[in-house]
């Protein structure tokens, strides 16, 4: 009904809308005193790094994606080997673990059948198991050793949004917590992250007012085949989350490309006019990208360009351009997550389609 959508047309822009909402539900609890984070009433020991050598993160879909992400985080920031797996290749492919692994599963819904599968392996495996959920009580909630909660509220539109970034946070807050607990970030920079990471809601609701410019693009892009996402880095994982959103709900075929991996294949693909969404939030690949982009440009692509700020060496190398609120550290795929999610909410709602409910897919997939 139209009443449960708050005036929205839809679920998916409702819940688009509610993120800064949601991710100050799911962080907030989690600071202490001094900006520290604090898992412990998520009944998180402090210490449940230790003897741990490995982590695998396990997930389907959307929640996979966070994963990727997590996983760049992680290593970056413990530097413990971290792998993601797609829980339905992880359950067949007789993983290696044993005590000493954390296996890290995300799920919205928490009755994914191949995500709870995969939990289940892992504790047979011996691993620690912990989860980050959005439903209470879920099965994988309960299964799992440990849970941390995202506290995204209800998320109704089969394309995932809110729950996303939430994770996103989850991930983030996990990271800073075991790195202050394993001392490779000290009190004074685990509590700058931690206000960085608190940055990034006003980011959001400032992000969330470049709707128009997503809307103009999107007309541009309703009636193209396919279109290429590319990105490096932090910026390749949230590349593989703005392709499945637009897949998902647009049915435009897309695909996400490591911008250094693009001249090996797939720039045979891009031709005058191919639209090209180029991620270049990241500082340490900055000018790699551009070069990339220059790849795709000068074979005639029209190149959307996403970049923190508004560092722009040369504006002749894209059609548009986000200039997303600068955020300092690694907090620009939040922002530039809400960008990929509006291309894809308004290209498929200029296209004419069911925004909420696309064909063929289910929010919660209980068979295996
Ligand atoms: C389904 C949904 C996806 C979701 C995936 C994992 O395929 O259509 O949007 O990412 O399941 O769901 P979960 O509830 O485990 O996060």
């Amino acid at each position: 009904s139209s009443a449960m959508k708050g005036g929205y047309p839809n679920y998916m822009l409702k819940e688009i809308h509610e993120q800064p909402e949601a991710l100050r539900s799911t962080i907030i609890p989690r600071v202490r005193e001094g900006n520290l984070p604090d898992l412990s009433k998520d009944g998180i020991p402090h210490n449940i790094l230790d003897n741990v050598n490995r982590i695998i993160i396990t997930a389907c879909g959307t929640a996979m994606h966070a994963g990727l992400i997590g996983r760049v985080m992680f290593e970056r920031l413990l530097r413990i080997p971290v792998t993601v797996e797609i829980a339905s290749e992880f359950r067949y492919q007789n993983p290696i673990m044993d005590k000493n692994t954390l296996v890290i599963t995300i799920s919205q819904s928490g009755e994914t059948a191949d995500t709870l599968a995969a939990l289940r392996l892992a504790k047979a495996g011996n691993a620690k198991t912990l989860s980050i959920v959005n439903v209470k009580g879920s099965s994988i909630a309960r299964e799992s050793d440990y849970v941390l909660y995202t506290h995204a509220g209800p998320e109704i539109a089969v394309a995932s949004t809110k729950a996303y970034t939430c994770q996103l946070s989850c991930l983030y807050l996990l990271a800073f917590a075991f790195a202050l607990e394993k001392g490779r970030l000290s009190e004074e920079d685990c509590s700058k992250e931690m206000e960085n990471l608190l940055q990034i809601i006003p980011a959001i609701e400032k992000t969330l007012t470049f709707h128009s410019l997503a809307e103009d693009i999107s007309r541009n892009l309703k009636d193209c085949e396919d279109l290429f996402f590319i990105g490096r880095g932090l910026d390749y994982a949230l590349s593989c989350e703005g392709s499945i959103k637009l897949k998902e709900i647009s049915y435009i075929h897309s695909e996400a490309y490591a911008a250094g991996e693009l001249k090996h294949g797939t720039l045979s693909l891009v031709t005058e006019g191919t639209p090209v969404i180029a991620l270049a939030t990241q500082a340490n690949v900055y000018s790699k990208m551009i070069s990339n982009i220059r790849e795709v440009r000068a074979r005639g692509a029209m190149v959307i360009l996403i970049t923190n700020g508004s560092d722009l060496i040369d504006s002749s190398i894209c059609d548009y351009h986000f200039a997303l609120p600068y955020l300092a550290g690694d907090f620009a795929p939040f922002t530039a997550a809400i960008v990929l999610q509006m291309l894809a909410y308004y290209t498929s709602v200029g296209r004419g389609l069911d925004v909420d409910q696309p064909r063929n897919l289910a929010k919660s997939v209980t068979v295996e």
